[in-house]
C-alpha cells in the first residue's frame, strides 16, 4: 500500500491523482447538465481499534448503480471495486478522523446537448474525501421550518436517483431555511405530504411508535433511515410504520429526528415556532442515537458487517 501523500490524491480517469491535478473540461455534460449520480458515504474513526470504518459501503454504491440505471449512466467498476477504492483512498490520504466520500459517475461526453443516450459516449467514475464532523448540531434540539419549496417529484426529477442536478432543490430548500434563521427544513411533496429534509430522511415519534415517510412519498431512501429502522425495531422493540404523512403531524408528534449520512441521528425540537412535546430531546431519539453512535464505531457485534476497515487488502489500482 502506498504510503500517505500530503496533498489528498482523487480517483479520477481510473487512478488516483494528486488533487491538484484532478480536473475537468468545461465542457463535460455533467457541468453543462446535472447528468451525474453520486454517494455520499463517512467514515469514521474507531480509536478502541485505531481503525477508519467506512459505514454501509456496499449499499451506497448498490444505490450509486440504481441511480445510474435511472439516469441511463454506465458506471464504469461494480460495487466490489468501488468498494476497494474506497478502503484504498481513505488510507491513501492518511484519514485518522471522520471523513465524507463522495463518489460520482458523472456524463463525461464533450458534446452539446442535454440527452442521456449518446453514442460513444463515456461515463467516468471519481472519488474524493473531505474531513468531516458534524454537519448539524446533533444533540441541541434543532428548530426546523416546513420550506415554501416543494420536493422533486419521481416523474419530474426523481427523489430515489441521487442526482447531482436535483440537488438545486436541496440548496434552494436549505438555503432559504438558513437565511430565515432555521437550522433546516422539511419539505413536502407536490400533494402536500410530509416527503424529507434538505439533505436528510425524518422520522417522529406518535404514540411511542416511529413514523417515517413511504419510499413512494418522494423521498431519497436513505441509507441511515434504513439503519434506524432496523435498530429500532430489532434492538429497541420499537414498531415502525412507514407511510404518508401529513403536516399537521409534525406539530403533534411527541418527539422527531433527522437522519442522513452527514446529518447522523440529529433531534429535532422546535418546528415553525412550535415545541416538539415538551421541547426537550425526547428518549426514543437518544436511544436511537446512542445505538447509532455505537453501530458507526464498531461497538456492536451483530452490526460489524456494516462496517468496512479502511486499509483491507486491495487490488492495486495505480502504476
Ligand atoms: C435528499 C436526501 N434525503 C435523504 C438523505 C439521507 O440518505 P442517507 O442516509 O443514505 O445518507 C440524503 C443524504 O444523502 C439526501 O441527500
Amino acid at each position: 500500500m502506498t504510503q500517505p501523500s500530503s496533498e489528498p490524491v482523487i480517483y479520477l480517469r481510473g487512478r488516483f491523482v494528486p488533487d491538484s491535478e484532478a480536473s475537468l473540461s468545461v465542457r463535460t455534460h455533467a457541468f453543462l447538465y446535472g447528468t451525474a449520480v453520486f454517494e455520499g458515504i463517512k467514515a469514521y474513526w474507531a480509536p478502541e481499534r485505531e481503525t477508519m470504518f467506512i459505514f454501509r459501503a456496499e449499499e451506497h454504491f448498490r444505490r450509486l448503480v440504481q441511480s445510474c440505471r435511472i439516469l441511463r449512466l454506465k458506471a464504469p467498476l461494480d460495487i466490489r471495486r468501488m468498494v476497494e477504492l474506497s478502503a484504498e483512498i481513505v488510507v491513501r490520504n492518511g484519514c485518522r478522523e471522520d471523513t465524507y466520500l463522495r463518489p460520482i459517475v458523472y456524463k463525461a461526453d464533450r458534446r452539446i446537448g442535454p440527452i442521456l443516450e449518446i453514442p460513444d459516449t463515456v461515463d467516468d467514475f471519481c472519488l474524493f474525501t473531505a474531513p468531516m464532523s458534524a454537519y448539524l448540531d446533533t444533540h441541541k434540539g434543532l428548530h426546523v421550518c416546513v420550506s415554501s419549496w416543494r420536493r422533486i417529484d419521481d416523474n419530474m426529477i426523481p427523489a430515489r436517483a441521487k442526482c447531482n442536478g436535483a440537488y438545486v432543490n436541496t440548496a434552494l430548500i436549505k438555503t432559504d431555511a438558513a437565511l430565515a434563521g432555521f437550522d433546516d427544513a422539511i419539505a413536502l411533496s407536490d400533494d402536500g405530504h410530509v416527503a424529507e429534509g434538505s439533505a436528510m430522511n425524518l422520522f417522529l415519534v406518535r404514540d411511542g411508535r416511529l413514523v417515517t415517510p413511504a419510499v413512494s412519498n418522494n423521498i431519497l431512501e436513505g441509507i441511515t433511515r434504513a439503519t434506524v429502522i432496523e435498530l429500532a425495531r430489532k434492538e429497541l422493540g420499537i414498531p415502525v410504520e412507514s407511510r404518508q404523512v401529513d403536516r399537521t403531524e409534525l406539530y403533534v408528534a411527541e418527539e422527531m429526528f433527522l437522519c442522513g449520512t452527514a446529518t447522523e441521528v440529529a433531534a429535532v425540537t422546535r418546528i415553525d415556532h412550535r415545541a416538539i412535546g415538551d421541547g426537550t430531546v425526547g428518549p426514543i431519539t437518544r436511544a436511537i442515537q446512542d445505538l447509532f453512535d455505537q453501530a458507526i464505531h464498531g461497538r456492536l457485534p451483530d452490526y460489524m458487517h456494516w462496517l468496512t476497515p479502511a486499509g483491507t487488502p486491495v487490488l492495486s489500482s495505480q502504476d
